[in-house]
């Protein structure tokens, strides 16, 4: 058996297994809260600053003050991973509007935000390099998934009905746009030039797509953030996928249809390997 994980919860450092939130949290009842999840390499948070804007916009949103000051996040999170073991590994961050005596739908008068901070093993570099299968759904979520909220039971639905379809992960359309994958950003290359649908409401301003868009402008690779027709995926000579754990991965098929030689592309193999390089000097502390 290994190490039994610690995890932060309300300002202490606790086993995983040990941690207990009453079941009136908001979080619980309602889904009244949002998240973050921070790849670690080598024990340094990648693009920390990055995700911390995330939360506060997030929190923001919600109408939920930041529990911590804006110094205590980076100890926090620091605290855990050291708690981990450093190296690689997840933080999953969670506020919550906490746990009011009583279940009403509006904000309650007074309560306490529930703060979770926990670790969870992080994909090897390259663990998604050899390609994923996808099928396309329509996007039934709310109009805010730009907030990352907690409430994901239209995420759960659409991923679990990829799973049930036999893919990996689902490609979300909505009147005939591209938005996101259940969990990720959707990229696509036509023409040696890459294109991610342009931010708005509808869905999440992923940090790894931050991270692609900044290596393809820095080594070159012309890139455009504009809405995403459904059809052009079908058209595209690659489709990728990111996300903070599956960092940029090929899509090799789309309901059963491979995706230009249904093999990785050349322009993702290039991408691939920028990010490999980013993620060694982040683990290398650069
Ligand atoms: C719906 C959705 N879109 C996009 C992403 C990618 O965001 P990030 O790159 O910050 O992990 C995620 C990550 O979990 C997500 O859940």
């Amino acid at each position: 058996m290994g190490t039994p994980a610690t995890c932060y919860l309300n300002g202490e450092l606790m086993a995983l297994g040990s941690a207990r939130i009453s079941p009136l949290d908001r979080g619980f009842l309602f889904g009244d809260g949002v998240y973050e999840v921070i790849p670690c390499y080598g024990g340094v948070p990648f693009r920390l600053d990055a995700h911390l804007r995330r939360l506060a916009n997030s929190l923001a949103a919600i109408e939920l003050p930041d529990p911590l000051s804006p110094a205590g996040w980076p100890e926090v999170l620091e605290q855990v991973c050291q708690a981990n073991g450093g190296g690689d590994q997840s933080l999953y961050v969670q506020v919550t509007r906490g746990c009011p005596e009583q279940r009403t739908h509006e904000f309650p008068a007074r309560s306490e935000p529930t703060v979770f901070v926990m670790s969870s093993p992080l994909p090897a570099a390259g663990a998604f390099a050899d390609g994923l299968s996808t099928t396309l759904l329509e996007d039934l979520r709310w109009a805010r998934c730009d907030i990352k909220a907690v409430a994901l039971l239209p995420n759960v639905l659409l991923r679990q009905a990829a799973v049930a379809a036999g893919a990996d992960e689902a490609i979300l359309h909505r009147d005939g746009w591209v938005t996101e994958g259940a969990a990720s950003t959707v990229f696509i290359v036509r023409g040696g030039e890459l294109a991610t649908p342009a931010l708005h409401p509808g869905l999440l301003p992923g940090v790894t797509r931050e991270v692609i868009l900044e290596l393809a402008e820095h080594h070159g690779l012309p890139c455009q953030c504009r809405p995403v027709a459904r059809d052009e995926l079908h058209e595209a000579d690659e489709v990728w996928l990111s996300s903070a754990t599956k960092e940029v991965a090929p899509v090799l098929t789309i309901d059963g249809h491979p995706v230009g030689h249904g093999t990785p592309g050349p322009v993702f193999e290039a991408m691939r390997g920028w990010f490999t390089r980013l993620r060694q000097e982040t683990a290398r502390g650069r």
